[in-house]
């Protein structure tokens, strides 16, 4: 049984494989609308979420299958004091599949230790997203074609914003990407993403702290918001919250065929009126993370159409 709790779980041909899969339901979506009948999918939401959870369900309900599960701590047993590790052990026997986030990193990887069914990591702190990662890589091979030979700008949080996290260990392993990261001092990414991947694997990569010196150069900027819920202390995040903030005066300098990514939510890290430019794909990235969910789904359940 294979669980998904780091997006490294996952080989470089099978994440191919994954979004090949979701390429094909986005064509063909009557073919997959019975493949999951008489499956359950358990989401397991100790921490709020509304994309992935959401899409999850909606994923699992367009298989065919059913959900059920729960979107807060606070409807739980958590709050009799129940632990993960009891809680993933008796959902196991109610779900075929069962997707968990979790405020505390590490938990789903706890719970994919007593499960008697597939785990898959919803969002663990501010460690790992590997499914927003499979979100964001299908929206890039849609959006550019290709999932090698770019430059990505990855502007933010990149200390607590997991979704970074996750989406720079799996495309240091495709040819040809070249990261900029563009953040605070106080919001760098982790050393040992510098150390255990960009310089294990010769990954070249640049830091810097404002996004118009590198703009011309991007071919995708990834924008993330300023993790609220990860700061110790209030003063700090009210500091640095509004950092950066994208908006058509930033672009003046960026490529025609730019991708403007978010995973959201967005507070007020790119401007609405970028919503309407053909290179903002936060809304449809929101999307591809139904399809890619879908096909996850049907691969970790071993389902063939
Ligand atoms: N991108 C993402 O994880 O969004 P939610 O927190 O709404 O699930």
């Amino acid at each position: 049984m294979k669980h998904l709790i780091d997006p490294t779980d996952l080989t470089v041909k099978e994440i191919d494989d994954i979004i090949e899969l979701a390429l094909d339901i986005i064509e063909n979506k009557e073919k997959y609308s019975e493949a999951c009948k008489g499956k359950k999918l358990a989401t397991l939401f100790f921490e709020p979420s509304t994309r992935t959870r959401l899409s999850f369900e909606a994923a699992m309900m367009e298989l065919g299958g059913n959900v059920l599960g729960f979107s807060s701590a606070d409807s739980s047993s958590a709050t009799k004091g129940e632990s993960v590790g009891d809680t993933v052990k008796v959902v196991s026997c109610y779900a075929d599949i069962i997707a968990m986030r979790h405020p505390k990193e590490g938990a789903p990887l706890f719970g994919s230790m007593v499960s008697d069914v597939p785990i898959i990591n919803a969002g663990d702190g501010g460690h790992n997203h590997p499914t927003q990662t499979l979100t964001d890589l299908l929206t890039i091979k849609r959006e550019k074609g290709r999932l090698n030979n770019f430059t990505i700008g990855l502007c933010g949080d990149l200390k607590f914003g997991r979704t970074v996290h996750s989406l720079i260990k799996a495309l240091s392993r495709y040819e040809g990407i070249k990261f900029i990261l563009i953040s605070p001092k106080e919001l760098k990414v982790p050393s040992y993403i510098i150390t255990e991947v960009f310089e294990k694997n010769n990954i070249e990569y640049e830091e810097v702290t404002t996004m118009e010196e590198v703009m011309d150069r991007l071919d995708v900027i990834y924008m993330t918001r300023v993790q609220k819920e990860r700061f110790f202390n209030e003063a700090d995040y009210v500091r640095l919250k509004d950092t950066y903030i994208l908006d058509a005066s930033k672009l003046k300098n960026a490529k025609s065929d730019l991708s403007i990514m978010h995973p959201l939510p967005r507070v007020n890290e790119i401007s609405t009126e970028l919503d309407d430019d053909p290179r903002a794909c936060y809304f449809r990235q929101a999307l591809n993370g139904k399809f890619v969910r879908m096909a996850l789904i049907l691969s970790m359940l071993e389902v063939n159409v």
